[in-house]
Formats: C-alpha cells, sequence, structure tokens
C-alpha cells in the first residue's frame, strides 16, 4: 500500500486548483440512474470513490463514457463523463460493492422510482459512526414504496410506482434529502420535505434535477416541494467546486504560514469555516478567481468550534480544524455533533506530539510549541488529512500509511501540496 512522506517546515506559497466536489458528484452519478437519456457531468473529481461508483453503476446497465479534453484544458480542468442508463439491467446493489462506498446505497431511490423494485445491502457501519439509514427508508416508506429486509439487504418495491407524500425528518440528513429528492421527481403528484438538509450538495443536486425536467422549489432551504414527473431526461451539468478540498488547504495554509490562491472556491459554501479561520488569524479575501489564504507573523488563535449541518461549521473539516488548533497559542474546545465516533485523528494526532483530552463529544485542545514527525495511520479520509496538515507544521519527517483513504476524496493531493512548496512525496507500495 501506498504511503505518503512529509518532511515539515515549509510555508505554503502559490496556487492550488480546487477540484469538483466528492460529496456533489456521487448524488449526481446516482441521478443519472432516473432516465433513459444522457446525463454530461463537467468538472468531475478523479477519485477513488468516483471510480468505485462508475462500476457499481456499470452493474445497473449505466454506460460511462469519459469525454476528451478540449483544447486548452489543463489536467486541472476536471474531466467531462456521460453516464447513460437506457436500460436498467439490474435492480441489485450488493453488499461487497455497497460495503465498500455508503453513499452507493442511495441508488434504491432512483431504482425504485423507476423501475419499481430494488434490492440494495445495508451498508453497516463504518470507521466515524453507525451512521444508520432508518431516514432514508422512512422516506421512501412515506412515498409508498413497499420495504423488506431481507438477508442484509433492503428490498423495495412499488409496482405501481411513488405517490408525493410530507416527509417530515426529525433530524437533518444530507443523504435522506438526497435520496427523497430523486425518489419523489418521479412520484406522482407533490412532496413536501421539512427539515431538509439545506448543504450546497444538495442544492447542485437539485439543480442537476431541474435540469433534467424535474419541479423543485425551495433547495437550500428547510422546505423543498417536489412536483413528481412522468419522466425526466438528459442535461449536462458541471459539478460544484468541493467547499470541503478548499477549506482543508485554507487550514493548511493557516498552519504553514504563506500566501495561498484557492482557485475556484467560493466563500459562500464555506463562510462558517472561513469565519473560524480569521478567528485563529488567517486573512481570507475572495478574488475572481477564487480565495485567497494569508497568515503572516503571529502565531494562531485559539477558536471553540461546533459542528452542525450547513451553514454550521461542517463535521467534515472537524479533523482539519483540530489539527490547526494543536499549534494554537492557549485551549481550544472542538465539539462534535454530527457523528458520535469521529474522533479518531486524536489518537494520531496524539503521535506527533498534540494535546488532546476527549470529553464526550467535545475535544479540548491544548496547543504544543512545536509538533514532531512520526509515522501514522488513519481510518477515514478527513482523518488522514488532518494528519497532513500536522505533518507540514511538524519537526522532521512524517509518513502517512493508508493513503488511500486520501484518494477516496483528495485528487492529486501531494501535487497540490508540492506545487505550493511543501516537502511531500508519495512512496509506491512497488517502490
Ligand atoms: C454526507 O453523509 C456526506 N457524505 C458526509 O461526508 C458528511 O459528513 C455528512 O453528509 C454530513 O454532512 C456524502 O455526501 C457522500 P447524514 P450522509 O445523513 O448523507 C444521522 C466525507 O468525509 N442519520 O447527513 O451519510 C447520521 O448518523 C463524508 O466526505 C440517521 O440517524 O450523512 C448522522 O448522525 C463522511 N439516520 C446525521 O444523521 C439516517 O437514516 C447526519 O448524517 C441517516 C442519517
Amino acid at each position: 500500500m501506498d504511503k505518503i512522506k512529509i518532511v515539515g517546515g515549509t510555508r505554503l506559497n502559490g496556487v492550488i486548483p480546487i477540484s469538483g466536489a466528492k460529496n456533489a458528484a456521487l448524488p449526481l452519478m446516482i441521478a443519472s440512474l432516473l432516465t433513459r437519456e444522457t446525463v454530461t457531468l463537467a468538472n468531475m473529481p478523479l477519485l477513488a470513490d468516483v471510480m468505485l461508483l462508475e462500476r457499481i453503476l456499470g452493474n445497473h446497465g449505466v454506460d460511462y463514457a469519459i469525454a476528451g479534453k478540449r483544447t486548452g484544458e489543463s489536467v486541472d480542468a476536471g474531466r467531462t463523463v456521460h453516464l447513460t442508463a437506457r436500460e436498467i439491467v439490474d435492480t441489485t446493489a450488493p453488499y461487497d460493492l455497497v460495503s465498500r462506498m455508503r453513499a452507493s446505497f442511495w441508488v434504491l431511490a432512483p431504482l425504485v422510482a423507476r423501475c419499481g423494485e430494488a434490492r440494495v445491502s445495508l451498508p453497516g457501519g463504518c470507521a466515524i459512526g453507525t451512521r444508520p439509514v432508518d431516514l432514508l427508508l422512512m422516506a421512501l416508506e412515506k412515498l409508498g414504496a413497499k420495504l423488506d429486509i431481507e438477508n442484509g439487504y433492503v428490498v423495495a418495491s412499488a409496482k405501481n410506482g411513488l405517490t408525493g407524500a410530507e416527509i417530515d425528518f426529525p433530524k437533518v440528513t444530507v443523504g435522506g434529502t438526497h435520496t427523497a429528492l430523486m425518489a419523489a421527481s418521479l412520484a406522482r403528484g407533490t412532496t413536501v420535505l421539512r427539515n431538509a438538509a439545506r448543504e450546497p450538495e444538495v442544492v447542485d443536486l437539485a439543480d442537476c434535477l431541474i435540469k433534467m425536467g424535474a419541479r423543485i422549489k425551495g433547495a437550500g432551504q428547510s422546505t423543498i416541494e417536489i412536483e413528481g414527473v412522468g419522466s425526466l431526461f438528459g442535461a449536462r451539468h458541471a459539478v460544484m467546486p468541493d467547499r470541503i478540498e478548499a477549506g482543508t488547504y485554507a487550514m493548511a495554509v493557516a498552519m504553514t504560514g504563506g500566501d495561498v490562491l484557492l482557485a475556484g472556491a467560493r466563500s459562500d459554501l464555506l463562510q462558517a469555516g472561513l469565519d473560524a479561520l480569521v478567528q485563529a488569524g488567517a486573512s481570507i479575501t475572495e478574488t475572481n478567481e477564487g480565495l485567497r489564504v494569508t497568515r503572516n507573523g503571529a502565531g494562531i488563535s485559539p477558536v471553540d468550534v461546533t459542528t452542525a449541518p450547513f451553514p454550521a461549521f461542517p463535521t467534515d473539516l472537524q479533523a482539519q480544524f483540530m489539527a490547526l488548533m494543536t499549534r494554537a497559542k492557549g485551549v481550544s474546545r472542538i465539539t462534535e455533533t454530527i457523528f458520535e465516533n469521529r474522533f479518531m485523528h486524536v489518537q494520531e494526532l496524539a503521535r506527533l506530539g498534540a494535546r488532546i483530552k476527549l470529553e464526550g463529544d467535545t475535544a479540548i485542545v491544548t496547543g504544543a510549541d512545536h509538533l514532531d514527525g512520526a509515522p501514522v495511520m488513519a481510518t477515514d479520509l478527513r482523518a488522514s488529512v488532518s494528519l497532513v496538515i500536522a505533518a507540514l507544521a511538524a519537526r522532521g519527517e512524517t509518513t502517512i500509511n493508508r493513503v488511500y483513504h486520501l484518494d477516496r476524496g483528495f485528487e492529486r493531493l501531494e501535487k497540490k501540496l508540492r506545487g505550493c512548496g511543501a516537502e511531500i512525496e508519495r512512496i509506491t507500495a512497488a517502490g
């Protein structure tokens, strides 16, 4: 397995192109199951999760074609892909694939909406918590799907199609909102979602569905209204920029000091994260090309954050912000309210010299003068990248194992950081 080696202590200076968002690309790809026609997605990130989902969708009969780059497009421009689900050849999503990527469970909604049946493996738990799917199932049941659990699979049927309904989510769920949006788009009549997720990725999916002919009002707000249609069409859509990737590199610059333009990043997608960074001592300016992040002189100030659904501070940046706080001049409290077990990075950060105490859902971080390089590993993608941030500021060499976690969600991470002067390299398993 590949490793990443980092020698810390270099400031970051330069330009980092921000890729298309993983968490928007995945539901957009899944939405292609809703129509016989071709859905074209531009600005697609090249990530392990995207490639795995290509395989999963291929099993259902989706034809996947990568368009060539146009003259003048650089390697940073993002790929354009065409997804065509002319016929659904198989409505089963097997355990060995769904267990490798939870988001693939979302195929349940378009399959049952379009084909009237689906058999999708329950995803099981994962490193950051139990992550139940009860609310996704509740939404589909409200829309009239009959659901059974058989041998670890959800078996859904709606022989006469789905019917619009009122769905009140007792808790904000991104996957539940994606699921309900896709299913309700092809249901008969009107659906109203209450306490829907307001995450930008939900808006991106809704925008694409609207281009495909869906009638959706209110995406980005807590109440969304969907007027079902008989069929959806092909469309072309560009994946939104990855706000978590942008926030991650902004935190890396705040950690090392320097001056970096995050090309293509948008502050409206990330305000709570940027506010915390400014409080910590970074300067952020929005330009026509993206966000410019700088930190000079003074050290990092301690800042308390609490994760919560959008527009609050995102759970997907919690580990990275904790890495930054390990070098703050004082004590900060980081509270995680979305996932119950998303502190797997704490023990690994401690291996680099971080001083972090856990009290229930809160990590109390006492900033240290310096961190020291060490071999580390992580169990999920955001935890892994928090170790990269810490390593960039640590004295000496850090080796990060289990790099496949990073490859799931960060496109060309080591190249992007090396382009800004970081001493970082990938050691391939063969080398
Ligand atoms: C999405 O996961 C993201 N994944 C996650 O990013 C992100 O952390 C999360 O939203 C929250 O923002 C993708 O978009 C592919 P949820 P999702 O349903 O949809 C509970 C990353 O690192 N819940 O919004 O699975 C759940 O346990 C990943 O890129 C139920 O109780 O998250 C959690 O506590 C990790 N029942 C809360 O809701 C349900 O049926 C929010 O989860 C569904 C969720």
